[in-house]
């Protein structure tokens, strides 16, 4: 029997298209373009999956996402997720790629985002899931690089509704893309941010302040600084939360020390995720399942969970209004 919450249509605000490569269909992938993965087995990698921090993590995804090179497997990866997303309800996903992880490699944009649009696209028509294309920019390599990534994605600007900006938190501030996101808004894009993850609350105002972000991408860290919070819920900034991301990547100890309950009762709108949930134990259900027992979240806290999931969405007043629970 499907927990009231698994039934519960919701939507999905942060995952990482290349963080949905499940160890198997990576293991096919190799095959298929005959590449080298650095584990022997599916097992191994899954064992090889325990993380002391984001860089950490980071090393190991990256080196996953070698195995993609052709449109069909951008497709393969982005349908695989899109078949898990309707077993767990998700009746609208908002999905990151990265683009610069591909095309350092030699990889054309088109092909990327070909295949995963192509993906989306059949979801939409079949699945009945719609969904919205976030580019994040790797905060790790240069305004430069970023700078030509938005020239090129510019030509498929109907395939993409928002910037945002992934990858070593650390020593990476937001102020260090102002000018790129600055031309971002000024053709028409919308705009999100990780920060606060690892990166301290400053990053979160940097983000806001600099970067004009419509949701900020994790941003547990706000905890630090109660002017912010405050800010937070008066503007009603949202928060992607992933809680099993958290745990796996050190950010918090468990579940149970979790920040999100304490800012969802201080009127933050707080959304649930899965960021990577091929590597990080779970899909959007068991984020939610898990964070409901670790922290007792009432019946109240889980509705309003669901509901923020679709008004800190990029859909249309209307489809938002179509989408909420009573
Ligand atoms: N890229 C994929 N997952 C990420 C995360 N949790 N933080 C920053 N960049 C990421
Ligand atoms: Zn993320």
């Amino acid at each position: 029997m499907k927990t009231r919450i698994e039934q519960l249509p919701k939507a999905e605000l942060h995952i990482h298209i290349e963080g949905a490569l499940e160890p198997e269909l990576m293991f096919k992938l190799a095959q298929r373009n005959h590449k080298k993965l650095p584990f022997d087995s599916v097992e191994a990698a899954k064992q090889a999956y325990e993380f002391k921090d984001l860089k950490s993590f980071l090393d190991i995804y990256y080196q996953g996402a070698n195995v993609l090179w052709r449109e069909e497997d951008f497709y393969d990866l982005t349908w695989h997720y899109l078949q898990k997303a309707k077993k767990q309800n998700i009746c609208h996903t908002e999905i990151f790629f990265d683009p610069q992880t591909h095309t350092n490699r030699g990889i054309p944009f088109e092909v990327i985002i070909t295949g995963i649009s192509e993906a989306l696209k059949v979801a939409r028509e079949r699945l009945n899931i719609s969904s919205h294309l976030i580019l994040c920019f790797l905060r790790d390599l240069t305004i430069e690089s970023a700078f030509e990534t938005l020239k090129t994605a510019t030509k498929y600007g109907d395939k993409i509704i928002a910037f945002g900006l992934d990858s070593a938190e650390k020593n990476n501030p937001p102020s260090k893309f102002k000018e790129v996101f600055d031309k971002v808004r000024a053709e028409g894009f919308l705009t999100v941010a990780h920060a606060g993850e690892e990166g301290t609350s400053d990053y979160i105002w940097q983000a806001i302040n600099l970067l004009k972000v419509s949701r900020i991408d994790h941003g547990v860290r706000c905890i630090d600084d109660p002017n912010l919070v405050k800010f937070l819920a008066d503007k009603q900034i949202p928060l992607t939360v992933c809680p099993l991301s958290n745990v796996k990547l050190k950010v918090f100890n468990s579940l149970g020390e979790h920040n999100l309950k304490t800012l969802l009762n201080q009127g933050l709108c707080i959304t649930i995720n899965s960021d990577d949930p091929a590597y990080f134990g779970g899909y959007l259900n068991e984020n939610f399942i898990a964070i409901t027992e670790a922290l007792n979240l009432t019946k109240a806290e889980l509705k309003k969970l669901v509901n923020n999931s679709f008004q800190a969405s990029f859909l249309s007043q209307q489809e938002k209004e179509n989408l909420f629970i009573q």
